[in-house]
């Protein structure tokens, strides 16, 4: 529990972790330190019902899994959460399958929601007695590069600044962690792609046993489910369109279009619950950290979805950090925070390459190239009839041990 003290204006308090952000980072760190008896304070701009609700990412890889079962979280992750043995791709109308088991020695993936995890993160840290606080405003971090950074923030009308040994920035790509360290520290790099996600969740039977990613002349489109009865899809459009120019019938029909193949097989509609376009992009930030500041998840990159890296690698960061931060505390040696961000570094940059290289397989470019297109199938093409080739997709896609 965090020391609370009041005085005059608002009040001052001190913690060992403050964490801003309640997105899967920020919690799983909560989560990992408490394990090894450090609090820490949990800062959410969002209201829980907000963050509880937001659909995202729906691919958990072995290690994110284990991790949720460590900590005691994976419980309903096992009932309702659904285990998958490859994926498709799909081009030239035809459809084929990579087979996790037999290509990366047995393992698999996991299909539960991120808000799902999210959901069965929040209630167990506060059943747990831990401090997660929604709705707070104004964050301000100050004194990153002193033994006592400061993280000010205003919540339930009050003005408050919490002590701390460190912090951790888990507050997404827009969030303000990154923006308090002096950009002559940080390196970024970045790469824009032309083209969005238009995401749909509907109250449907999935089409296809399996999350498929399918190739065509008219863009990308990707087929994933969230239970027996909830399907989520994708098609690639321009990241700048209006989702009000997406009617629903008109998301079925490029869905009918992209995903036909030629033998007998057809995709079922269903009303659709939830629509939105996010673009895409790829960003890095180095290093991961500035004094007792130590960023994690999307607030120090970013990885286009195809692939569906993302959450992964923000769970990743925070188990590294949650070591590290441990070692300092039972030993007082720095050497696992100095080594932070070239560690979590080595994986992202992993991830980093994978999904582009997903990406830039399976979308139009806007250029209409057709020695670029000759090349994506003859990738893909090579991809599915190589076992080597197949082996590298497998891997990278149910996650490297060895980076
Ligand atoms: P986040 O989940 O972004 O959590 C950050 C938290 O910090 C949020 O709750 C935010 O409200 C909070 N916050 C921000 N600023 C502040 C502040 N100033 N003060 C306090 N709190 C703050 N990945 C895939 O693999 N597949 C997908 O299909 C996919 N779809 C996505 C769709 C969208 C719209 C977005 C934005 C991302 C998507 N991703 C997807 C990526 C994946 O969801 C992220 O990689 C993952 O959420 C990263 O977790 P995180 O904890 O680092 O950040
Ligand atoms: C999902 C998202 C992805 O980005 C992806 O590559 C596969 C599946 C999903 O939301 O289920």
């Amino acid at each position: 529990m965090a020391a609370f003290a009041a005085d005059g204006n608002g009040s001052d308090m001190h913690t060992q972790v403050g964490i801003v952000g309640a997105g899967p980072a920020g919690l799983m760190l909560s989560h990992l330190l408490a394990r090894h008896g450090i609090d820490s304070v949990v800062l959410e701009a969002r209201d829980r019902d907000y963050v509880e609700a937001r659909v995202r990412a729906g691919v958990l890889e072995q290690g994110t899994v284990d991790l949720l079962d460590e900590i005691g979280s994976g419980e309903r992750m096992h009932r309702e959460g659904l285990v998958h043995e490859g994926i498709e791709l799909r081009f030239d109308r035809t459809p084929h399958r990579i087979d996790f088991p037999a290509l990366t020695g047995g393992r698999t993936i996991m299909l539960y929601g991120q808000q799902e995890v999210v959901k069965d993160l929040i209630a167990a840290r506060l059943a747990a007695g831990g401090d997660v606080r929604f709705e707070v405003s104004d964050v301000r971090l100050d004194k990153i590069d002193s033994a006592e950074p400061v993280l000010s923030f205003r919540h339930d009308g009050r003005d408050i600044d919490l002590r701390c040994d460190f912090i951790a920035g888990c507050d997404g790509f827009h969030g303000v962690s990154r923006e308090a360290i002096p950009r002559s520290e940080l390196t970024e790099y970045h790469r824009e792609y032309p083209f969005g996600w238009l995401g749909i969740l509907a109250a449907v039977a999935p089409s296809a046993d399996e999350v498929t990613y399918t190739y065509t002349d008219r863009g990308f489109a990707l087929m994933s489910l969230r239970s027996p009865t909830l399907s989520r899809l994708y098609l690639q459009v321009d990241p700048n369109d209006d989702i009000a120019n997406w009617p629903d019938r008109r998301i079925w029909d490029e869905l009918h279009t992209r995903l036909a193949i030629d033998s007998d097989w057809s995709l079922t509609e269903g009303p659709i619950l939830e629509k939105g376009i996010t673009a895409m992009r790829s960003f890095v930030v180095e290093p991961m950290r500035c004094g007792r500041l130590f960023l994690a998840g999307d607030a120090a990159h970013i990885v286009p979805p195809t692939g569906a890296k993302g959450m992964n690698l923000a769970i990743a960061d925070v188990a590294v950090l949650a070591d590290a931060i441990a070692h300092w505390y039972d030993s007082g040696s720095e050497t696992g925070l100095d080594e932070y961000s070239a560690t979590a570094l080595r994986r992202v940059w992993r991830a980093q390459h994978f999904s582009w290289w997903m990406t830039s397989m399976l979308h139009r470019f806007g250029d209409d190239d057709p020695y670029q297109r000759q090349l994506q199938l003859s990738q893909l093409r090579y991809t599915v009839a190589s076992p080597a080739a197949a082996a590298s997709l497998a891997e990278n896609y149910v996650g490297l041990l060895k980076v």
